[in-house]
């Protein structure tokens, strides 16, 4: 066929159109990113002073007390709103069930939680129910010395108390990333009971047994040597498994969760646009650690322009459904977005 650009052709719909320049993309935009919408993972060490670096996460520390409560006040300024908080606990206070370490009120989560009230930080403290950062063997929950199973009822009976230790010591938001089943309901049931009916869950519910959580494991010291670590495929969901995932989304609704979460989140794009599509309660997405590591592995490698891809893979997974997003970038977003 001829080239012939004197005739135009006639198209009902030229979607070209509404791209033609910057300012009416910036108008037809779907999507957005607001420091709202992100929830920085800090990790934590029992020390005064501390900012110890992490190779695996380039840009992310290890903070002692005082580094801690300084940059919630920093990121307060930088209109985020959550901070999702994960210790690194001290081998010499690990033990198998880690009961002892996790449901000390003098520990470092509750006691940096007091602190932060007493010193009238408002950004919501967010922190994890399981007892990873606890055991010596880095399992989430009990694990039985005789079948090497971990206990599914033991564990939740355990982490029913630590919510009551973090919510005593002001944590707002706890979130259970154990996928121990019936968790939701009993960690609700006794809040309720303690009067603290004003804490939130955050359900880890589609929680899968991932290789994407390395460099956290060595952020937590939850692992030794190189690789994931342990296998925890006999609670988290399989890889292959969205109607499952899904079924576990169900359930931590009916359970009472206020909020639900998928994890990872760039991978699992095709689980959060299904769970947004079925459950009307809030959804945050977990851009875990070898998410982030992988963009800067590549950033750093000069394969991949980093600023970009950071945002695109934000952008992205608000779009798929995610109202939160936990993600190690947050702090730059913001404040990228504040200047
Ligand atoms: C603990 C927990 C993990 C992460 C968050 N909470 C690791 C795991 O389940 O082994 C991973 C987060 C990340 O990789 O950034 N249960």
């Amino acid at each position: 066929m001829d080239f012939s650009p004197e005739i135009p052709l006639s198209l009902p719909r030229r979607p070209r159109r509404l791209r033609q320049s910057a300012a009416i993309r910036e108008m037809v935009r779907e999507t957005r990113l607001h420091p709202a919408d992100l929830i920085q993972p800090l990790f934590v060490v029992d020390a005064d002073r501390a900012r110890e670096e992490i190779p695996s996460l380039p840009g992310q520390f290890r903070l002692g007390r005082e580094d801690f409560l300084a940059e919630l006040e920093r990121l307060e300024g930088l209109g985020i709103r959550g901070v999702a908080v994960f210790p690194r606990v001290d081998p010499a206070r690990k033990s198998r069930t880690g009961r002892e370490a996790a449901l000390d009120p003098g520990g470092l989560v509750p006691s940096l939680a007091r602190e932060a009230r007493r010193r009238g930080v408002g950004i919501n403290l967010i922190a994890d129910l399981a007892l990873d950062p606890y055991t010596e063997h880095g399992h989430d929950g009990v694990v039985d010395p005789e079948s090497g199973r971990v206990l599914n009822d033991e564990t939740v009976a355990i982490l029913v108390e630590m919510a009551l230790c973090y919510a005593e010591a002001g944590i707002d938001w706890v979130a259970p990333s154990d996928m121990m089943d019936g968790r939701v309901g009993a960690i609700r049931q006794g809040l309720d009971a303690a009067g603290f009916e004003d804490t939130v869950i955050l359900a880890y519910s589609a929680k899968f047994a991932s290789a994407f959580y390395g460099p956290f494991r060595d952020a937590v010291g939850s692992k030794s040597g190189k690789g994931p670590g342990v296998d925890k495929s006999t609670y988290q969901v399989s890889p292959a498994n969205a109607r499952e995932a899904l079924l576990e989304v169900d359930l931590d609704c009916e359970e009472g969760a206020d909020l639900v979460m998928v994890k990872p989140a760039g991978p699992y794009l095709d689980i959060l646009a299904r769970v947004r599509e079925r459950c009307g309660i809030p959804l945050a997405a977990y851009q875990v650690s070898g998410e982030y590591a992988c963009l800067h592995a590549a950033a750093r490698a000069g394969w991949l322009e980093y600023e970009a891809v950071r945002d695109e893979s934000l952008l992205a997974i608000r779009r798929a459904g995610a109202d939160l997003i936990l993600t190690y970038f947050a702090a730059e977003v913001a404040g990228r977005m504040a200047s």
